[in-house]
């Protein structure tokens, strides 16, 4: 079959790599979403199938892989807090042959920027063999993915053709916020009815223009202190931890430098031994309650010798820190924090001269399992 697609968006124009340009269109994909899944007034518009049948769920189950699986570590939140449903996250890989107890009433969510993860798809096909309900979040029309699942919803992230997802990432995320929204307001849970989505995407817009317009900086923080490191940490805690886990694949895929993403208060449990003189840390900093928890944890790493970085939202921040990042609403920080991440892990591809689009040993889409 043929799929139409504007030129502009299979090119890369004035774009030395997708990736760089697929990191700029993130603002607009904020805005895409927000026209297409909100009204002019900011209310959902989701099938009312899909919110029924999700509504009888006494437990979500997201299941992705890679990138989509730690987007999917943001959702859990997201729909703990405005939907009031317990929310498990898991690895596709593992799922499939090592399946947890699921719940009387489970609702499947399979994220998939491709639509055609094999690992993805081997549980799908046991979750219908099961005839449990389930809903794909993809960036590919009709893919198998989007196909075999009772529901589906589009990214409307545009061709995504750098290995190192980074506007899909953000697009999950921006829908399962919305569909979270949906689903708590039609369940009558007050904290969804309170939020509104559509200011906040519209913040979100706004505030990763801002990030992406200042990416020089990053670059110098690139070359100052990740060219020549050989590894490094991302540490944060909650949902500033499940951006460091994605901000630290981002790194490593294509910079090739060793990195981990930790919940900063597990480092001092075994790993801060890892910690030489000038290993470079970068603490995510945006939930009020555990802010100064991951300050302590940051230096207790500088006196072990680490350089020290930090991305903080705007009224968290201190004089010292590197990286201030605007303040949205916590559910959403991550749309924000992981902005710099990217970038970090662009220019340090790129000021070691490698392939940023195609980093070796990777594939785009893994059909094997
Ligand atoms: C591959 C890609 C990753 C991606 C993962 C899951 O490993 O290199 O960037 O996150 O597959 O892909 P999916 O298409 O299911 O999101």
């Amino acid at each position: 079959f043929h799929v139409d697609t504007d030129a502009s968006e299979t090119e890369k124009g004035v774009y030395p790599y997708y990736m760089l340009k697929e990191i700029d269109e993130q603002p607009n994909v904020m805005r895409k979403l927000s026209a297409k899944y909100l009204d002019e007034n900011g209310a959902p518009l989701f099938d009312k199938k899909l919110l029924e049948a999700m509504k009888q769920a006494d437990r979500l189950y997201i299941i992705g892989a890679g990138t989509s699986y730690h987007a999917g570590l943001v959702g859990k939140n997201l729909f703990e807090k405005l939907v009031n449903v317990p929310t498990e996250v898991h690895v596709a890989s593992e799922f499939a042959y090592n399946q947890p107890i699921i719940s009387d009433n489970p609702f499947f969510i399979f994220l998939s920027q491709s639509g055609e993860t094999a690992d993805s798809r081997e549980v799908l096909v046991n979750v219908n063999q099961k005839d449990f309900p389930s809903l794909t979040i993809t960036n590919v029309e009709n893919s198998t993915l989007s196909r075999e699942a009772t529901f589906t919803l589009l990214l409307e992230a545009g061709p995504e053709i750098s290995v190192a997802s980074t506007k899909a990432y953000t697009a999950q995320i921006a829908v399962e916020a919305i569909l979270a929204k949906g689903l708590g307001e039609f369940k009558e849970i007050e904290v969804a009815k309170n939020f509104d989505i559509k200011q906040q995407l519209g913040l979100v817009a706004t505030g990763m223009q801002s990030i992406v317009d200042e990416k020089a900086t990053i670059d110098d923080l690139s070359k100052k202190y990740f060219v020549d490191a050989e590894k490094s940490f991302y540490i944060g805690r909650g949902t500033d931890y499940f951006v460091s886990l994605e901000a630290s694949l981002k790194l490593k895929e294509i910079s090739y430098i060793q990195a981990e993403g930790f919940a900063s208060g597990e480092l001092k449990h075994g790993t801060i031994a890892l910690i030489e003189d000038g290993t470079p840390v970068i603490g995510i900093i945006t939930q009020a309650n555990t802010a100064s928890l991951t300050r302590s944890n940051l230096q207790e790493t500088m006196s072990r010798g680490a350089k020290k970085i930090t991305i903080v939202s705007d009224d968290l921040a201190r004089n010292d820190d590197d990286i201030i990042i605007p303040t949205v609403d916590e559910l959403l920080a991550p749309l924000l924090s992981v902005i710099p991440a990217q970038l970090l892990a662009y220019y340090t591809s790129l000021n070691k001269g490698l392939d940023v689009d195609k980093p070796r040993n990777l594939a785009k889409s893994v059909t094997v399992e």
